[in-house]
Parts: C-alpha cells; sequence; structure tokens
C-alpha cells in the first residue's frame, strides 16, 4: 500500500512531502520526495500567529486555507515524482502546521492548521489530519507521536536503540530490545528554533548552515547553566513543548542578567551546547542502557552540532544517523505521518500510551475521504 505524508515542522522552514509503499516483508520503502519552501512572507505570518501572544482568528482561518491549498500541492507534487496515480495512494497523512502547542492548559489543546478538506478536494485522494487531539481527549500529550513509528521502523532485538529527532524540537524515542519493555520518549526542548532565531535576529539567515557561526564562539558557561536549569528539562515525561516556551523572549529573560553581555557568536556557541546537552542529558538520565543512537531532522545537517552532541554522549558506543538505519534522516518525520495515516485507515492505534501519558491507545486523527 502506498502512502504520502506531508511534515512541517517547528522550524516552519518547509512542507516535506514523501511518497512510500508499506509491506509487511520489506517494511518502508520510499517512493519519492518533495521539499516545498515556505515563502518568506508566509513564514513571517505563520510565526507571528505562533507567537504566544497572538490571537488572530481571521488570520489563522486564512491560513489554514492557504495552508491547505499548498499541502494539496505538494502531495500532488510527490506523487506525480513517484509516477502513481491517485487511485493507487490509499491516504495522505498531513501533520499540519502547528500554531501552538498547549497539553498542559486548564483546557489542553495542540493547534496544527493546513485545512485536510481542501488536501483531500484537491488531491482526489483520502486524507488523515489532526493527529494529535485524539491523544490529547484521551488525557496524552498529544506529542511526540513519532515513537510509534520509531518502534516498527527501527526495533532491533539485539541492542537498545535510541531515536533522536532534531527540528525545531527535538525529541527521543527509546526502544529496548527486550519485547514487552516499554518504548518511552519525550521532548528534550529545543533543537534547532533557538539557533534559527538567534541566527535571523542577528545575520539574517534562516539557520546557522553547518554550525560554522557557532563553531566560531566560545561557549558562555554560566549562560549555559542558567538556560539548564529552566524547569522544562528537569520535569518527569510525559512532556512535550514548542517554540512557544522556547523562543527569544525565553532567552532575553537570562540574557538580561549576564553583564557583561555575551558576543553574538558566543550566544551561539552556547545555545548549540544546550541542545547538545539537554538531548544528552535525558538519554543519560532516562535510558542508561541504551547501546546505539540514530539521528534524524535537519539537526543532523548541522555539523558543529553534531560534534558537540557526540562529545557530550562520548559513553555511547553508536551515535549515527537513521541513514545507517536505511531512512534518510529528512524524512523520517513525514514517513512516519505517512505510517499514521496508515495505521488510521486500517482502524490501528498510533499513539503509544507509555510516551504520551494518554489512557489508552487510540486510533488517531480524522478521516476526510478521497
Ligand atoms: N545545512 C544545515 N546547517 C545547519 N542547520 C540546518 C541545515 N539544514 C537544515 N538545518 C536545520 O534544520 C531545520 C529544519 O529541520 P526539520 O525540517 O527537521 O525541522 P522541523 O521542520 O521543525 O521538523 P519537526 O518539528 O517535524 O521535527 C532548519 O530550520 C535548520 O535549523
Ligand atoms: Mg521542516
Amino acid at each position: 500500500m502506498n502512502y504520502i505524508g506531508l511534515m512541517s515542522g517547528t522550524s516552519m522552514d518547509a512542507i516535506d512531502a514523501v511518497a512510500i509503499s508499506i509491506s509487511s516483508d520489506t517494511k518502508l520503502a520510499v517512493l519519492a520526495t518533495h521539499s516545498a519552501p515556505y515563502p518568506v512572507e508566509l513564514k513571517a505570518q505563520l510565526q507571528r500567529l505562533g507567537s504566544p501572544s497572538s490571537s488572530e482568528l481571521e488570520l489563522a482561518a486564512q491560513l489554514d486555507t492557504r495552508l491547505g491549498e499548498l499541502f494539496a500541492s505538494a502531495a500532488d507534487e510527490v506523487r506525480n515524482k513517484a509516477g502513481l496515480e491517485r487511485q493507487h495512494i490509499s491516504a495522505v497523512g498531513s501533520h499540519g502546521q502547528t500554531v501552538r502547542h498547549c497539553p498542559g492548559a486548564q483546557q489542553p489543546f495542540s493547534l496544527q492548521i493546513g485545512n485536510p478538506a481542501i488536501i483531500a478536494e484537491r488531491t482526489g485522494i483520502a486524507t488523515v489530519a489532526d493527529f494529535r487531539a485524539r491523544d490529547i481527549a484521551a488525557g496524552g500529550q498529544g506529542a511526540p507521536l513519532a515513537p510509534a513509528f520509531h518502534l516498527w521502523m527501527f526495533h532491533s532485538r539485539e541492542r537498545n536503540r535510541a531515536v533522536v529527532n532534531i527540528g525545531g524540537i527535538a525529541n527521543i524515542s527509546y526502544l529496548p530490545a527486550q519485547i514487552g519493555q516499554r518504548v518511552r520518549g519525550f521532548d528534550t526542548g529545543p533543537g534547532n528554533t533557538l539557533l534559527d532565531h538567534w541566527v535571523a535576529k542577528h545575520l539574517g539567515h534562516n539557520f546557522d548552515a553547518d554550525g560554522k557561526w557557532a563553531a566560531t564562539g566560545t561557549v558562555t558557561v554560566t549562560l549555559l547553566e542558567r538556560l539548564c536549569n529552566d524547569d522544562y528539562f528537569r520535569a518527569a515525561p510525559p512532556k512535550s513543548t514548542g517554540p512557544e516556551h522556547f523562543d527569544l523572549d525565553w532567552l532575553q529573560r537570562y540574557l538580561a542578567e549576564m553583564r557583561p553581555p555575551p558576543q553574538a557568536q558566543d550566544v551561539q556557541a552556547t545555545l548549540t551546547e544546550l541542545t547538545a546537552r539537554t538531548i544528552a542529558q535525558a538519554l543519560n538520565d532516562h535510558f542508561p542502557s541504551v547501546d546505539e543512537i540514530y539521528v534524524c531532522g535537519g539537526g543532523t545537517h548541522n555539523k558543529h552540532l553534531m560534534v558537540r552532541l557526540r562529545s557530550n554522549l562520548s559513553s555511547v558506543a553508536l551515535v549515527e544517523t537513521t541513514a545507517a538505519l536505511g531512512l534518510d534522516p529528512d524524512w523520517v518525520e513525514a514517513a512516519a505521518f505517512a505510517w499514521l495515516a496508515h495505521q488510521t485507515m486500517t482502524g490501528q492505534p498510533g499513539n503509544l500510551p507509555s510516551v504520551t501519558g494518554a489512557r489508552h491507545e487510540v486510533v488517531l486523527g480524522g478521516i476526510y475521504k478521497a
């Protein structure tokens, strides 16, 4: 069976589209990939909408429609690249663009936009969307959802594996070798989000290419210690977070205490170390028996970050990207939502209560029929 996965993460960089085939023997094969960068002005609008203080209903509804059209185009594009007709695709799984993630609020919710009715209408393919809501309704965080896919795709019976996804936010999945042991996972905190925003503010770039700018700076130890003291890092899982917590205002509160203020490149070096250290600490504290770590997400392209991550994880024998397990690290998240669509279409649960904290397993998402 063939599926399309559409992912646009908290980095708000691009729509990642992947066409995959799923079978019981070979599991997953990538048929085609397509990445559609967000236009600069759309990214700015999404960031405005996503900022914690925004409450712009009209803009949210407009962008919901606009993204629906863009997601539909990305799905058609990747289907064409795969050389498939629409009737050969069982479903599109669309994550949507998160504009607010508040699973711990009095009225918990996680809001993704990118109208799935439009995707189904334009593509003529059944579309599964709104994956997080049902897990939250069952008492869960609604996140992370990728661990169930990581388990299906990357589990080994010999080695305890962990998968680390470094997107805007970083999340880990721990996959114990022994069947029956609980899979666990959570968001560790910032991945690329602070790095992106700091480099945008100071150099006007979308991201710190290869981590080159951070590599010119020196880690400011006092700042790093203070940032690492944020309550989120010490909170017990299940937990999930978003850029509404780890934003430049959050950083600014700590920077305001620093005399003299650190150099901009030293802050970039410190933020890179923060990502590396908090991922490593989460692994060391919660999953000390991990044998192998596989990294995915855009953060794998940040060479300096990968060096710092490996250095912080020196006790683990193997730190690789998911390419070593046959899946390109850039397409793991989009593939996860293609697989989650498969779970939904076949009536199977997509959440892991041991990860999200939900009271029970649930079939995720709503189906918008072809
Ligand atoms: N060459 C590179 N050097 C440094 N960083 C890079 C490079 N290429 C990509 N990145 C980083 O990866 C980010 C995009 O990663 P990705 O698409 O995995 O994140 P995301 O969209 O937030 O996804 P998700 O939330 O699903 O994990 C960019 O914003 C940037 O920070
Ligand atoms: Mg992305």
